[in-house]
């Protein structure tokens, strides 16, 4: 079975960390680097939360790279209220034995790309893709396809228009859209139907392992914020999308569509504007429309209750 060449490019993150773990346990994926945003929380606490998942998951052989400090234009505008003030969940960890790697991402991506063919998986605000692309011209061509959790065809979750992984960033999201790589999206509307519930984490708690233990913990405060947002304690799977697509496509219904990204807009900055209209459907960006949610977790389950890995 040829594996997939992947890099992570993560700001771990609570979902993130669902989404990380879920590609370690899986054999079809050859993860070779997380590379770290400024996105949920700042650089240095997503940098550190890489090296602790990958301690958690027993993946030491994985680089971790630190990448970009700053959105493109204007400053970060941090979630942790959603993730935490950590960006896990607030639990105690220990020192992280994993180290951080000499390389900045950007340039790592670029050394992988060059070596083979390779995916991306953004889970994060779009930073250091859209330095990729402006660092090393012609990269996109050594990309295989970039499957990004990020914006939505209807409503926002920072705005009424904007997600948070474009809103953080909209310039480096427009760049990344307008690029010639083949581009998977999993916005909002795809990811929303993706939920664990109490019950998962009960299954999670119950398979008596570290990373079952430490899923359910990071996931609890992150159930406590939707019941708060949305009125009930399910909690949404946004960055296990990018994963999951890489994993069992066939699981994902999409449809070819143009993309672009709002970087101006009085009320409008950081929307996705997806364009389904007939003659977009041979794109070679697709976007994420519908999944079973059964599915997914019976599968999250099977793959989460791997570890301890070996
Ligand atoms: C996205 O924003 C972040 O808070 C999550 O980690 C996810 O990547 C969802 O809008
Ligand atoms: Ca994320």
């Amino acid at each position: 079975m040829a594996r997939t060449r992947l890099v992570i490019d993560t700001d771990p993150g609570v979902d993130d960390a669902v989404a990380i773990l879920l590609a370690l346990a899986s054999e079809e994926l050859d993860v070779l680097a997380l590379t770290c945003v400024a996105g949920n929380v700042d650089v240095d606490k997503t940098t550190l939360n890489a090296r602790r998942l990958l301690d958690l998951a027993g993946r030491r052989d994985v680089i971790v790279a630190r990448g970009c400090a700053a959105p493109l234009v204007g400053e970060l505008d941090e979630a942790g209220d959603v993730h935490g003030v950590d960006g896990l969940g607030d639990i105690e960890w220990p020192d992280p034995l994993t180290p951080e790697g000499p390389e900045h991402a950007v340039d790592l991506i670029a050394r992988l790309a060059h070596e083979a063919p390779l995916t991306i998986a953004a889970i994060g605000p779009l930073t250091n893709l859209a330095v990729l692309l402006a660092r090393y011209p012609g990269v996109e061509s050594r990309v295989e396809r970039v499957v990004i959790m990020g914006g939505s065809s209807f409503a926002g979750n920072v705005t009424a228009a904007a997600e948070f992984n474009i809103w953080a960033d909209p310039e480096a999201a427009a760049r990344v859209f307008s690029a010639t790589w083949p581009i998977t999206l999993m916005p909002l509307d795809l990811t929303h139907q993706a939920t664990l519930d109490d019950g998962d984490l009960a299954y999670l708690r119950g398979l008596g392992t570290e990373v079952g233990r430490r899923t359910a913990a990071i996931l609890e405060p992150y159930a406590a914020y939707h019941d708060q947002w949305y009125g009930n304690r399910d909690v949404i799977m946004h960055d296990a999308m990018a994963i999951y697509e890489l994993l069992v496509p066939e699981a994902i219904e999409k449809q070819g569509a143009h993309v672009v990204v709002e970087t101006g807009g009085v009320h409008t900055r950081g929307e996705t504007v997806i364009d389904r209209r007939r003659g977009f459907a041979a794109s070679p960006t697709r976007v994420g429309v519908r999944l079973d949610n059964v599915r997914f977790v019976s599968f999250l389950r099977e793959r989460l209750a791997r570890y301890p890995l070996d």
